[in-house]
């Protein structure tokens, strides 16, 4: 399959936006970490599918009995993607990463005694959760963002039966470092821990393996988020082992749920549907399902190698720019999927994203990208620093809130892509670009002086619209 063909299977890489001097160009689009665009194949199986959608599970009708057949395949489909055990393990259907872990963290009947370990570098959905139902204690990363291990293993020992759970990412939104999980599988397991992976992040640019149960390198929990794999459609996953969650209560409750109900009792039923309250998104689970498909059709080793080689390329030709700042291991890019962190020395990292945006039709991202303590400590802040920054931010100033660019990968990019992200940098560096910026001190954004357009009207909602299909994707999917 040639790279041309997959290049093609992607919705809306032709499209040209609107730049600072009323010209197009065509969108290059360098912020997948954060979502991905939709493939063609999604799209058309949606629009084949939506004459026969219907509400699932209890209806009786012929689109009802097909479109419960299709959802609950698409179940089956995700937990074979990362070859789960689908006699012991559940595959559940949440919004998204966040509400996964969220949802584990609720569903794992913790007490505030319990112990999880997270990692310095997670994003905080792989966080926040966990502080909320117990105790966490953070696996310290070395001065170029990498886990220590050894930190993880004292950690263990310290805490070792406290411990509910190991919760590491499977690649990092930051440094794109691909954690050893099979690794940590083991240790975990070793003391009688399970691990969960936030594959957030890895999963449309790796194979993930969860491996057999009872190997001692099995990943007991995963989750990760269709719309960062090609199929932006409301879905997300949990899988994990069934019992976890045949036992308490379900965290959401309403309809779906039970198997009786009485003005007293409540039986619930068995998962997934006791963790799938209301009526669920069959379309994003239909659209979860055919993006699988079509990434193992492409295959996820030629995807892996794609983005490896177009990563190379990409930091042999940044670490050429004399005023670039470059985070983490720009040397090692074996085990990283592809993220590129950096900064121009002397420009805010909000001015530096409005330029490649505003000049350069380039979608990036700027910040610290939901993961405040790992971006801080790759940029070094210290302690007095970090403290008057909170103090700043919190008297509604973002003027100088920390953070970085980062440019992320899809298995679509291509050497062109990456080509105008250099040139446009080198065009910041050497202070040849042409607009004028207006910081925003409440947001820490800046504004394109003179850059009027009206997003409402450019892609208005009204009935009558036609912009996208007529002017944009002439021929159907
Ligand atoms: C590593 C990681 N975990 C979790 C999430 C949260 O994913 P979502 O926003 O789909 O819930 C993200 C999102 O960027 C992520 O990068």
């Amino acid at each position: 399959m040639s790279f041309t063909y997959i290049r093609d299977q992607i919705i809306g890489v032709d499209v040209e936006v609107p730049t600072f001097d009323g010209t197009k160009r065509k969108y290059v689009y360098l912020d997948n970490a954060a979502s991905t665009p939709a493939f063609k194949s999604v799209l058309k199986c949606i629009q084949e599918f939506l004459p026969y959608y219907s509400g699932v599970h209890r209806g009786t009708g012929f689109k009802s009995l097909l479109s419960t057949e299709l959802f609950d395949s698409a179940h089956e489909i995700a937990g074979n993607f990362v070859n789960a055990n689908l006699s012991n393990n559940t595959v559940i259907f949440v919004k998204n990463t966040t509400e996964a872990v969220n949802k584990l963290a609720a569903r794992l009947c913790l007490n505030k005694d319990d112990i999880i370990v997270t990692t310095m570098m997670e994003h905080h959905s792989n966080d926040l959760p966990w502080r909320k139902y117990a105790k966490v204690v953070y696996v310290k990363t070395d001065s170029m963002g990498y886990l220590d291990l050894n930190h993880l293993e004292d950690l263990v020992r310290k805490y070792n039966q406290n411990i509910k759970l190991i919760a590491v990412s499977g690649a990092s939104n930051i440094t794109g470092y691909i954690n050893p999980i099979y690794q940590i599988a083991k240790l975990a397991h070793s003391y009688g821990i399970k691990i969960f992976v936030d594959a957030a992040q890895l999963i449309a640019h790796r194979k993930l393996d969860v491996k057999p149960d009872e190997s001692e390198e099995h990943i007991d929990f995963v989750a990760f988020s269709a719309h960062k794999m090609y199929a932006p459609f409301g879905t997300g996953v949990l899988i994990g082992p069934k019992k976890n969650f045949e036992a308490g209560d379900p965290d959401i409750v309403g309809g779906g749920v039970v198997e009786i109900v009485t003005l007293e009792e409540v039986y619930w039923t068995y998962p997934p549907f006791k963790e799938e309250a209301g009526s669920p998104n069959v379309i994003g689970g239909v659209a979860l399902a055919r993006a699988i498909l079509q990434l193992h059709e492409i295959s996820m080793e030629k995807i892996a190698q794609h983005e490896g080689n177009l990563l190379q390329y990409a930091y042999t030709k940044l670490k050429k720019i004399p005023g670039i700042e470059l985070y983490g291991d720009t040397n090692n890019l074996e085990n990283k999927v592809g993220v590129i962190p950096f900064n121009i020395k002397g420009i805010h990292h909000a001015l530096t994203a409005s330029i490649l945006s505003f000049e350069g039709g380039i979608g990036v991202r700027n910040g610290c990208f939901c993961a405040h303590p790992y971006v801080k400590h790759l940029l070094k802040l210290n302690q007095d620093e970090e403290i008057q920054l909170i103090t700043q931010i919190r008297n509604g100033d973002k003027s100088n809130l920390p953070g970085m660019v980062r440019a992320s990968l899809g298995c679509y990019n291509n050497e062109e892509d990456i080509d105008r992200l250099v040139q446009m940098i080198e065009k910041i560096v050497n202070n040849e670009y042409k607009g004028k910026y207006i910081l925003n001190q409440r947001t820490g954004t800046y504004t394109l002086q003179g850059f009027n357009i009206n997003l409402k009207e450019y892609f208005p909602l009204h009935p009558e619209s036609s912009f996208y299909m007529d002017k944009h994707y002439p021929e159907s999917a």
